[in-house]
């Protein structure tokens, strides 16, 4: 049996790792390190710079491997996702059966917590369920980029007694404003609060969170959309990417 730990890092900061992480990745025998390209280069030095912070145990060995890119021509969003994670499990399993001993362990470093839009815990299901390399799994959680956004800008994530909402940009249209008074919305490559028309709505927005290129903008929807809009265009292209999120509220709290 082998066992794997899927690690939750934190939104970029090396301090968000929990003392339960690091205790465990000076545990095992080998934490493996994705490389997903140059343009995303920052993010594999954050992992390095957690493995050289902390990691303190002789002869933990540190693997990198190549992410496989996803394809997107002639199948739908659905197949497309399904696909990749089909290769990735070949990935891992190859991975476990080349780097982990028999009665051996190992860690993934995932990005933030990853119970929240990250599949490794559904890839390493699947090599579970593949019956090819005997193993078993647990889950270290991670600061979230939802907590990295309410703490910079100083505010609960619910107002009293009411729900929040976990969405994406292609989505949001479908309950904001209307359904839910707070959203919080990822992975959006389309700007969408840009088209949401309530002048009275507050947006608080975050890139780069926890890390030292860090920007958050927060107001009143209409008085802020341009200028988020500018300064996103700017530093997507000064950086050649972004990883950006917002929360978007209506309404106080005691309002009924
Ligand atoms: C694939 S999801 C991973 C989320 C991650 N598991 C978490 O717990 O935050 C990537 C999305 O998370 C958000 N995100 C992650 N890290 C971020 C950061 N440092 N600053 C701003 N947004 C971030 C962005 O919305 C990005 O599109």
């Amino acid at each position: 049996m082998r066992n794997i730990y899927i690690v939750g890092i934190g939104t970029g900061n090396p301090e968000h790792l929990t003392v339960q992480a690091i205790n465990r990745l000076n545990k095992v025998d080998v934490i493996f390190i994705p490389s997903k390209g140059t343009a995303k280069a920052e993010l594999a030095e954050v992992r390095r710079d957690i493995c050289q912070r902390y990691v303190t145990t002789e002869g933990v060995r540190f693997i990198d491997y190549a992410v496989p890119v996803r394809q997107t021509a002639d199948r739908s969003y659905v197949q497309s996702v399904d696909d990749w994670h089909a290769e990735l499990s070949a990935t891992y399993e190859q991975l476990f059966e080349d780097h982990i001993a028999e009665g051996g362990s190992a860690a993934f470093l995932v990005w933030g917590d990853p119970s929240l839009y990250d599949s490794t815990i559904r890839i390493i299901e699947r090599v579970v369920a593949r019956r090819r390399v005997v193993l078993d799994y647990s889950v270290i959680p991670g600061i979230t980029s939802i907590q990295a956004l309410t703490a910079s800008h100083r505010i609960p994530l619910n107002l009293v007694g009411k729900p929040v909402q976990v969405t994406t940009g292609r989505r949001l249209m479908e309950s904001f404003p209307g359904l839910v008074e707070t959203a919080v919305v990822m992975l959006d490559g389309e700007q969408a609060f840009s088209k949401i028309d309530d002048p009275d709505a507050y947006i608080y927005w975050g890139a780069y969170l926890g890390t030292d290129d860090e920007i958050t903008i927060a107001g009143r929807l209409a008085d802020v959309s341009d200028r988020i809009l500018a300064t996103r265009a700017e530093a997507r292209a000064r950086h050649g990417w972004i990883m950006d999120i917002y929360l978007l509220r209506k309404g106080r709290d005691f309002d009924d």
